[in-house]
């Protein structure tokens, strides 16, 4: 299935001043029938939601909140390598259009300097054992002046890392447009064979010491980039090497967030 291009096309583009949620809004439509590739913005958010129940500060007339909605055919065990395409995605295109080469923290964290500077939030409809319909959220922080002082020294904006003030619609094209291809690449193979590479060099904690926090406990090792089918390889002080799967664990660098 071929990604739709959004640029100038109202039929797939809706765009709103003030949105509870942009992924609650893409579901709402989704059940609704809206089309494979709609993009859903909003200039602010009254209850934007980050990932593990947090909530995503959403102030108007400053970052960019959209979501994205996708109708695969693959089986919903595939869904997962969605976010990190997304990461990717999004890496490649705040670094066409603004210069900033960001890097990734697995699977889904976008940063700058050690501080994040954009959030990924992915939800999926199945029904029978096939995917109705995946929602990919994502936050940017484009303007500093938005963050509240806990987050002060745990976010970046793009503003503050480029040294001007960016230009939000060009940015938000520049990341559809990254996603598409990244999205029609992964669709040959239904695999992440075509970006591991490129996404193992935008990975923060590549080769750097990690500790995985698992449900039943925690284990240190080094983070040696994804596979295939997106899971975090990593080589543990005995020897042994795991694969990580997103969702059941965190991954945390062991001085601070990267
Ligand atoms: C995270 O916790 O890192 C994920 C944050 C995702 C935030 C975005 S903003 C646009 C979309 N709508 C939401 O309610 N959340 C996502």
């Amino acid at each position: 299935m071929s990604f739709m291009r959004t640029e100038g096309s109202t039929l797939n583009y809706y765009a709103y001043d003030s949105l509870d949620s942009t992924n609650e809004e893409a579901k709402r439509l989704a059940e609704q029938g809206a089309p494979h590739g709609a993009v859903v913005t909003a200039d602010m958010q009254t209850a934007g939601k980050g990932r593990r129940g947090r909530s995503w500060v959403s102030p108007p007339g400053t970052n960019i909140y959209f979501t994205l909605i996708v109708r695969p055919e693959f089986a919903p065990e595939k869904a997962s390598m969605l976010t990190l395409i997304a990461a990717h995605a999004l890496t490649r295109g705040i670094a066409r259009e603004t210069g900033v080469v960001p890097e990734i923290k697995w699977p889904n964290d976008i940063v700058i300097d050690g501080k994040k500077v954009c959030g990924i939030l992915t939800e999926m409809s199945v029904a029978q054992n096939a995917i109705r319909h995946v929602v990919i959220g994502a936050g940017i922080n484009v303007r500093e002046q938005s963050f509240p002082a806990e987050l002060a020294d745990k976010a970046i904006a793009l503003d503050t890392a480029c040294g001007r003030c960016v230009d939000r619609a060009r940015l938000l094209n520049a990341v559809l447009e990254a996603f598409r291809e990244d999205y029609e690449d992964f669709c040959k193979t239904e695999s992440l064979t075509g970006i591991r590479d490129s996404y193992n060099r935008l990975l923060v904690n590549r080769d750097r010491e990690v500790c995985v926090l698992e449900p039943g406990g925690e284990y240190r090792g080094i983070s040696r980039g994804i596979t295939d089918t997106g899971e975090l390889i990593v080589e543990r002080q005995d020897g042994s090497v795991c694969r990580v799967f997103a969702g059941e664990v965190s991954v945390r660098g062991i001085y601070g967030y990267v």
